[in-house]
């Protein structure tokens, strides 16, 4: 079958194709000559409701299945902020955010966090949604470190390590990331789903 990944982010696609490899399931995304590049505005109130928003308008403009994934970083002592907002709570980099949620747990010691996916499939622009939640859970560092990913990577440490994702790098970070967790149960649905 023929895939759409609603996005044009290169490390998401290559993570996708990785899983698919095995699977008859051909990825395509944005990147790909005759898919629209079309711009969702993401104003949903959940990972949920952006990644179905987004799912929703590809399925619609191509007639494919659809997968689509909106994900962020809940810290737990700012009451899981800043969520689904983790692109655009303060303006500016990605250095900037990490500034600001450093200076905001400037005095606190909990540290802990929980990067969140939320995948959305659409068989058809009128399906149903089905979801599938990946999470990693993990602690915030008191310092940047590291040069790979992106995001609040130099900031996140895994539990279980004792290296920011951005140290331990990406193909590390495939292995246990919240992405890669929500992508591998929507593609164990696509697989049991064509074995029926
Ligand atoms: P998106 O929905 O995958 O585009 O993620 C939204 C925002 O959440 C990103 O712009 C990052 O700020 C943050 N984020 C999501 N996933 C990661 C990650 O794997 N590492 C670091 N930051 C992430």
């Amino acid at each position: 079958m023929k895939l759409l990944l609603a996005t044009a982010n290169k490390g998401k696609i290559a993570e996708l194709q990785t899983l698919c490899a095995s699977e008859e399931i051909e990825v395509v995304s944005i990147n790909d000559q005759n898919i629209p590049n079309l711009d969702v505005e993401e104003t949903g109130e959940t990972f949920a409701e952006n990644a179905e928003l987004k799912a929703r308008a590809f399925a619609r403009a191509t007639g494919l299945p659809v997968l689509a994934d909106d994900s962020g970083l809940e810290v737990d002592a700012i009451g899981g902020k800043p969520g689904v907002k983790s692109a655009r709570w303060v303006s500016g980099t990605d250095n900037d955010r990490n500034k600001a949620l450093l200076e905001k747990l400037a005095h606190e010691t909990n540290r802990r966090a929980t990067f969140k996916t939320v995948v959305c499939y659409l068989e058809n622009p009128n399906a149903e949604p089905l979801f599938f939640e990946g999470t990693i859970s993990g602690t915030i560092a008191t310092t940047l470190s590291g040069s790979e990913g992106f995001g609040y990577d130099p900031l996140f440490i895994p539990e279980g390590h004792n290296k920011t994702f951005a140290e331990l790098g990406v193909e590390v970070k495939n292995t246990l990331s919240h992405r890669a967790r929500a992508f591998k149960k929507a593609v164990e649905y696509l697989h049991s789903s064509a074995a029926k």
